[in-house]
């Protein structure tokens, strides 16, 4: 995911604005990180946002209600280009250059540089051409299905995440990119490593895949020029006449839909397969009637939302949010959409997984729309192909195995720690019968 500016130098003043009686917030907390929800709920009771101090020192403002969420998203007060030094990183070697360049992204820019980038992004996802990935969608869904028959009858159980939720989003913004079959494994293996902790990988291994990102995206945007495929992000660089994207911008934009678009969606199927899995009831519902996978999906954004907080934003200046909250200029601030998505001013029970809510001819018409994409200028470019993506791959893995169950306790499946994307790190799963005696609780 995006790398956020870092937090801990931006805000370091002692707690004199702020409730005093606000726990330290550890978002590498494993408890923390498998179930945030009633920490946030203890916020959302505070007011529209607290000032939270963090397990590293810091502090950070955190939105947690549905109007103040959307408003904050929708106000330029709060930036999103980060400020002067923040998030650089250090050094200057041709890894910590690649990664300078390719964070230039238009998440990470402010209007008039944002609008401008977004304009010229915006004709590439119409949904004619989103919608046209449909079959290649299905085929790569069959194809990793058919990869899992083999796997299950080989070891007995797989994880789906590893099987399915994470390698399908990587192979749709192969795709997406115009990136050929050969080169995805590369792709993903880079991607991974950037994604994940300097110290859990050998020396080198994150430098050498941002470098390794920097050349392919450099190598991939002449080729393009050179000879455009169908893909979106040919399109994209086909205009680059006056005012198109420069080599520069091309880069961060490959980079962004790469970063963007596969840890989302690969949550957003991770929690999907865990809820239905422990709402059998919900799964047999959506097998009966396939008209129900759209609500399924829309509930699982809601529920689980796979962007827990949208990428961090700074005031410009004070901002006064009502009920006697007034944030300073140069404040770090996380609208945490999951929290506003559990709103219970907004939505009925919100701590149950109901697709009916969003069902057409049910409660559909009556529920507030989800945050889950974001809201204001930055709302995600990509929400169609990730509805998409998960409205095929969902009912196609279901209607695959049949008899799918949890080999684990799903209160017990440990959960990517932070606070910017949140699903479970695994589901393993099995089409075996369960050993006698084996209990598996919803
Ligand atoms: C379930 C999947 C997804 C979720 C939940 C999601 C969510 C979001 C959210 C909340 C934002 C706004 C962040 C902010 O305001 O800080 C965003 C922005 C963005 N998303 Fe997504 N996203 C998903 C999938 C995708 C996909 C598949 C793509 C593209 C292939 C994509 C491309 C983008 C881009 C380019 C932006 C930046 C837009 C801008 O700055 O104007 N997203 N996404």
């Amino acid at each position: 995911m995006i790398a956020p500016p870092d937090v801990a130098f931006l805000d370091v003043a002692p707690p004199d604005i702020g409730p005093p009686d606000i726990a330290p917030l550890d978002p590498a907390d494993p408890v923390f990180a498998r179930d945030p929800y009633p920490y946030y709920a203890r916020l959302r009771d505070q007011g529209p946002a607290v000032r939270v101090p963090l397990a590293n020192g810091t502090y950070a403002w955190l939105v947690t209600g549905y109007e103040p969420t959307r408003a904050v998203l929708a106000d330029p007060r709060f930036s999103n280009a980060p400020p002067q030094g923040a998030g650089q990183p250090k050094g200057d070697s041709p890894a910590q250059r690649a990664r300078a360049c390719l964070g230039r992204h238009m998440l990470n820019a402010d209007a008039p540089d944002h609008t401008r980038l977004r304009r010229l992004t915006t004709a590439a996802f119409a949904p004619r051409r989103v919608d046209a990935l449909r079959q290649r969608i299905e085929e790569l869904t069959a194809g990793l299905l058919r990869e899992m028959v083999l796997r299950l009858r080989r070891e007995g159980s797989v994880d789906l995440v590893d099987a399915f939720a994470f390698p399908l989003p990587v192979l749709v913004i192969g795709e997406v990119l115009g990136v050929p079959e050969a080169d995805r494994a590369d792709l993903r293996e880079w991607t991974y490593r950037v994604g994940s902790p300097a110290d859990a990988l050998e020396p080198g291994a994150v430098d050498e895949a941002w470098s390794g990102l920097y050349g392919y995206f450099t190598e991939l945007i002449a080729r393009k020029r050179r000879a455009p495929g169908p893909d979106l992000f040919s399109a994209l660089t086909q205009d680059a006449t006056d005012g198109g994207l420069d080599d520069g911008e091309l880069l961060a934009m490959a980079f962004l839909l790469l970063f963007a678009g596969y840890e989302t969606t690969m949550n957003l199927l991770a929690s999907a397969s865990l809820l239905l899995l422990t709402h059998p009831e919900e799964l047999a519902a959506a097998r009966r009637d396939p008209g129900r996978w759209p609500a399924v999906v829309e509930e699982t954004l809601r529920h689980a939302s796979p962007l827990e907080g949208t990428t961090w934003r700074h005031t410009t200046q004070d901002v006064d949010l009502g009920e006697g909250v007034v944030i300073p200029p140069g404040a770090s601030v996380l609208a945490v959409l999951a929290a506003a998505n559990r709103d219970p001013r907004h939505f009925t029970e919100p701590d149950s997984f109901r697709p009916a809510r969003y069902l057409a001819g049910h409660e559909g018409s009556r529920t507030a729309p989800h945050a889950a994409f974001g809201h204001g200028a930055h709302f995600c470019l990509g929400s169609r192909l990730a509805r998409l993506e998960a409205r095929i791959a969902l009912p196609q893995l279901f209607a695959a195995f049949p008899r799918l169950h949890l080999t684990a306790d799903p209160a017990q499946l440990p959960y990517r720690p932070g606070l910017l994307v949140r699903g479970p790190l695994s589901v393993p799963v099995t089409t075996a019968p369960l050993p006698a005696g084996t209990t598996v609780t919803a």
